[in-house]
């Protein structure tokens, strides 16, 4: 039976060639008259999307702060720099140009400069909730994340060794801009750990005992076996612009929540298990979730197995007759070969890292301690389950 829901996806997409002409208009049709740009290392300008940024708002009268320098799994002393400049320079839209790192860094100032009195690590530490955020809004360069339309925001405490989420409908971006052609510059890891993020998004809210709805699993599997077939194009020929097409939109609706109408919100143990394996060894986040899936998926599927059986049966394709618990692991071991078909490891060794019992122990201590009492739909999992599953996975 089907959950209540409520769907709220408020970002405007300006999806195709040349979109990013579009965004002054854009950031002046919102009232936007000081805007931070916030950027990575070196792709945005290399792309030439800097520069292009830059003129079309002096276009339009629009003045600019910059914050560049963003690395992957973002830093949250970046997020204080750039409240700085903000609160300095009287920032009231924050425009991110790249992935959901700097998209992220930007929803994270934008929080921080709507109630400056506050610090915004707190969101993360989940002791307060936002009450108001700035606007944000983006030019995106890598289909992965989802944050161009998504509620959520990570940012890594490099202190702490924290990577932590706050998700809360206020960051939703107002506009997203995706020119599909400025990500065929990725480098080829880039794109198939985007690829795997992006499923594994769909993944998190397809594999949950929670209520359920036709509607919502057809649009997950289609998604699913749309993103395989144009990963594995792109692995072959990543300057394919329709296949670039297809794996940037699916990022978006992959992570927007429309895959998870009608469930309960999701599992995503998967995500918080790999968050910590971020925050240690700061592992590309696709990359790190396909390293712990696997392991995951075989922990858990016996408690979730109608699911894992449909999921092979019509995502992964397997028509071999069996229990149904041989036709649940048949799924994960294709699951698997594709992973390897394009490129992304399987398993942590593959993934490059090795952790020791001890720092698994402090990965599942923190990992319990971030999800409170929510740590997972197809199975609830509880520290010793997070313990096997990193174990399993190495
Ligand atoms: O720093 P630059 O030079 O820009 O290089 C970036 C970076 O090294 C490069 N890149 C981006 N566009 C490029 C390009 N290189 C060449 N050509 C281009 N067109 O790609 C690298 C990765 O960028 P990043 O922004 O880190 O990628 P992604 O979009 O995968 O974001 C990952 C971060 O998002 C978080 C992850 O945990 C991770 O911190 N997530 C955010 C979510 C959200 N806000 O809803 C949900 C996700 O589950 C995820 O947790
Ligand atoms: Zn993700």
């Amino acid at each position: 039976m089907a959950n209540n829901f409520r769907y709220y996806s408020p970002t405007e997409v300006i999806f195709g060639k040349d979109a990013e002409l579009e965004t002054g208009k854009q950031l002046k049709r919102l009232g936007a008259s000081h805007v931070l740009l916030v950027y990575g290392g070196n792709s945005a300008r290399r792309l030439g999307l800097l520069d292009k940024a830059r003129k079309i708002l002096e276009e339009e009268d629009i003045s600019i702060s910059e914050l560049g320098g963003i690395v992957p799994n973002p830093r949250l002393d970046k997020v204080y720099e750039g409240i700085r400049i903000g609160k300095e320079d009287k920032v009231d839209f924050l425009l991110a140009i790249g992935g959901g790192s700097v998209i992220d860094t930007a929803k994270a100032i934008a929080y921080g400069l709507a109630e400056p009195e506050y610090d915004v690590w707190e969101l993360f530490r989940h002791t307060r909730t936002a009450k108001k955020c700035l606007p944000v809004a983006s030019i995106l360069t890598i289909a992965a994340a989802g944050s161009e339309t998504s509620k959520g925001c990570v940012i890594t405490n490099e202190k702490t060794g924290e990577k932590r989420a706050y998700d809360d409908n206020l960051a939703r971006p107002k506009f997203a801009v995706m020119n599909p052609e400025y990500t065929k510059t990725l480098p080829d890891y880039q794109t198939e750990s985007g690829c795997v993020d992006i499923m594994m998004h769909t993944m998190e809210r397809y594999f949950t005992n929670g209520g359920n709805m036709e509607i919502t699993d057809s649009i997950a599997e289609a998604l699913l076996r749309t993103v395989m077939a144009n990963a594995i194009i792109l692995h072959d020929n990543p300057c394919n612009y329709d296949a670039r097409c297809e794996i940037m939109w699916a990022g978006s609706l992959a992570h927007n929540d429309l895959t998870g109408c009608g469930n309960d919100g999701g599992d995503f143990m998967s995500h918080k298990l790999e968050h910590e394996m971020g925050g240690m060894f700061d592992v590309t986040h696709g990359a790190g979730l396909a390293a712990i899936w696997p392991s995951w998926a075989r922990y858990v599927c016996r408690d979730c197995l109608p699911r894992f059986v449909r999921f092979a049966r019509n995502v992964m394709g397997v028509t071999s007759e069996g229990t149904d618990i041989e036709i649940a692991e048949a799924g994960i071991h294709a699951m698997e070969q594709f992973y390897h078909r394009i490129g992304m490891p399987v398993n942590m060794r593959e993934l490059g890292i090795k952790p020791s019992d001890h720092q698994i122990l402090d990965m599942a201590n923190r990992c319990m301690a971030a999800c409170k009492n929510r740590t997972g739909s197809a199975k609830k999992l509880t520290l010793e389950d997070a313990v096997e599953i990193y174990k399993n996975a190495r």
